[in-house]
């Protein structure tokens, strides 16, 4: 959902009400025309909560002081390494440190600088996508756990810490169910994660894959995604916990920055 005619860096205690109660009724939303200040970014993040701080080993990729602001882009420093995570290439699909206990409720994403043309964030709800799920597919992942891979992050770099690995049996990794209360409204969603290394728990792995596969054409099909064409100044968020992203490459000549903050989520996934 698009909201308009707000300035985020000015809000009133009814605007404040009012986003609050749309970002509870919408998996994402986009608030355009922006001009913020990486406080004035954290300022409006910590309506939704309490924010998360980049990992002690990605501090470099935040923006300097501000842990809670992390850096996403292809850009250099003077050093000729890079200011951000994520490079210009294709970032799969996933949901962000679904390998964690509790990942993360919510990702605010601020365009600073973006390219021309490529770059696209694409997000799938996965409310609607469990809602339409022909019955044959809901009832093999129902009471089911999935393991989210802790190998590789979405651009598929291996995490800092870990070992290289495609054995989705041994692979390190976080189980969670597939089909989650959400935990604000106790509505059922469905929950993957990321596709890489995924694993359904208790399956023999051939079966495993091949319904994750049919797990992840439904999820992904067009009738539940939004593609975000980014102009400066915008600032999308989305549902960390009831949504897929995705992103598309952009040339490397071209320079994107964008800030991110992560809201910390009260509660561990949950059995639907
Ligand atoms: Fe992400």
């Amino acid at each position: 959902m698009e909201a308009t005619g707000f300035d985020l860096s000015d809000l009133s205690d009814e605007d404040r009400e009012f986003i609050l109660d749309a970002f509870g009724a919408h998996s994402a939303l986009l608030f355009r025309d922006q001009t913020l200040s990486n406080a004035e970014l954290a300022s409006f993040s910590r309506l939704f909560g309490e924010l998360d701080v980049a990992p002690d080993n990605q501090r470099n990729k935040a923006v300097p002081g501000m842990p809670e602001v992390y850096v996403v882009s292809n850009i250099k420093g003077d050093d000729g390494k890079p200011i951000g995570s994520l490079g210009a290439g294709e970032a799969i699909w996933h949901a962000d440190m679904s390998n964690r206990e509790n990942p993360p409720y919510a990702t605010l994403l601020y365009a600073v600088e973006v390219p021309p043309s490529g770059g696209d964030t694409w997000v799938a709800g996965m409310f609607a996508a469990l809602e339409d799920m022909p019955d044959n597919l809901r009832t093999k992942i129902e009471g089911r756990f999935i393991k989210h891979d802790g190998t590789y992050n979405s651009g598929g770099y291996v995490r800092k810490g870990e070992e290289a690995s495609d054995d989705p049996l041994t692979c390190a990794g976080t189980l969670h169910p597939a089909i989650c209360a959400h935990h604000a409204t106790g509505k059922p969603v469905l929950y993957l994660g990321r596709r890489r290394n995924a694993y359904v728990d208790g399956l023999a792995l051939e079966d495993s894959e091949s319904l994750l596969d049919a797990l992840w054409a439904h999820a992904t099909s067009h009738d539940y995604c939004y593609a975000h064409r980014w102009r400066k100044g915008d600032l999308l968020m989305w549902d960390n916990r009831s949504t897929l992203h995705r992103r598309d490459e952009f040339d490397p000549e071209h320079r994107r920055l964008m800030h991110r903050t992560q809201i910390r989520a009260k509660a561990t996934p949950r059995a639907a």
